[in-house]
């Protein structure tokens, strides 16, 4: 595994998205309003809890309670009982209920490891889920590095992000892997903002923008429903 850096410049290469719109759509998103943009921006990147009274995210309650764990976030979303027929492999796949679609993507370009995706379909009951693993490598750390999360914001096309640790706990930060091959620490949600903001719609969503042509091409099956 590559070397951790706390420092997020490197991570701003990967971005570049630091142009005055991005900033003050980032501001919106993370508080309500427009004013003060760049210090609201900077004020998230360096929040580090996410129970920061004074920098509380999102502004609109989810349409589920954020859990503080991802264990609870499984049961809460019924994860914990799903069965799928076949391990994942990077085609979709739909759960025995049909609630959820999975798909694993052996290598992602933006953790340098294998990811999981889950993605609620309508008939769950959950409108815009999101849920992705990095899968640990290394066989001496935990079998899940982190867990992220996107979901749809009630009367809104844009979805919020968060992240739980390898320790399974809901974390101001997640790790990502940089074009030089460096894994470095990124502040949630702000780092998400960065890369999963479309900036001719404006919107952030579960999924990037930079990845959209891409996936079509590995959509078989999957619910179009959550799409931006
Ligand atoms: C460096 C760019 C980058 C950053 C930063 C980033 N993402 Fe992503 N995200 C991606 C890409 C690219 C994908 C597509 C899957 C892949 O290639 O790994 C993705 C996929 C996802 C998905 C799966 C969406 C779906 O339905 O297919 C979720 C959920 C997600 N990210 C959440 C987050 C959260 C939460 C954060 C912040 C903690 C975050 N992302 C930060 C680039 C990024």
């Amino acid at each position: 595994m590559g070397k951790i850096c706390q420092s997020t410049v490197l991570l701003t290469a990967w971005f570049n998205t630091s142009t005055g719109q991005f900033l003050e759509d980032a501001a919106i998103h993370l508080s309500g309003s427009n004013k003060n943009a760049a210090e609201t921006y900077t004020a998230y990147k360096h929040r580090t809890s996410t129970q920061d009274p004074k920098l509380p995210y999102p502004p609109t309650k989810p349409s589920i309670d954020i859990p503080e764990t991802r264990e609870e976030l499984w049961t809460l979303v019924g994860l914990d009982k799903e069965k799928f027929e076949h391990p994942p492999t990077h085609r979709w796949q739909m759960s025995q209920s049909g609630n959820w679609m999975i798909r694993r993507i052996p290598n992602s370009k933006v953790k340098g490891k294998p990811r999981i995706i889950y993605r609620s379909r309508n008939s769950s009951g959950l409108e815009g889920l999101s849920i992705v693993e990095t899968e640990e490598t290394d066989p001496a750390l935990a079998p899940v590095r982190e867990t992220e999360m996107a979901i749809k914001r009630q009367n809104s096309k844009d979805w919020d992000f968060f992240a739980y640790g390898s320790d399974g706990k809901l974390d101001a930060a997640s790790l990502f892997y940089t074009r030089s091959g460096k894994t470095i620490k990124g502040p949630a949600p702000v780092s998400c903002l960065a890369c999963h903001y479309n900036r001719r719609t404006r919107l952030f969503t579960n999924i990037p923008a930079s990845y959209l042509v891409a996936e079509k091409f590995n959509s078989v099956g999957a619910d179009s429903s959550n799409r931006p």
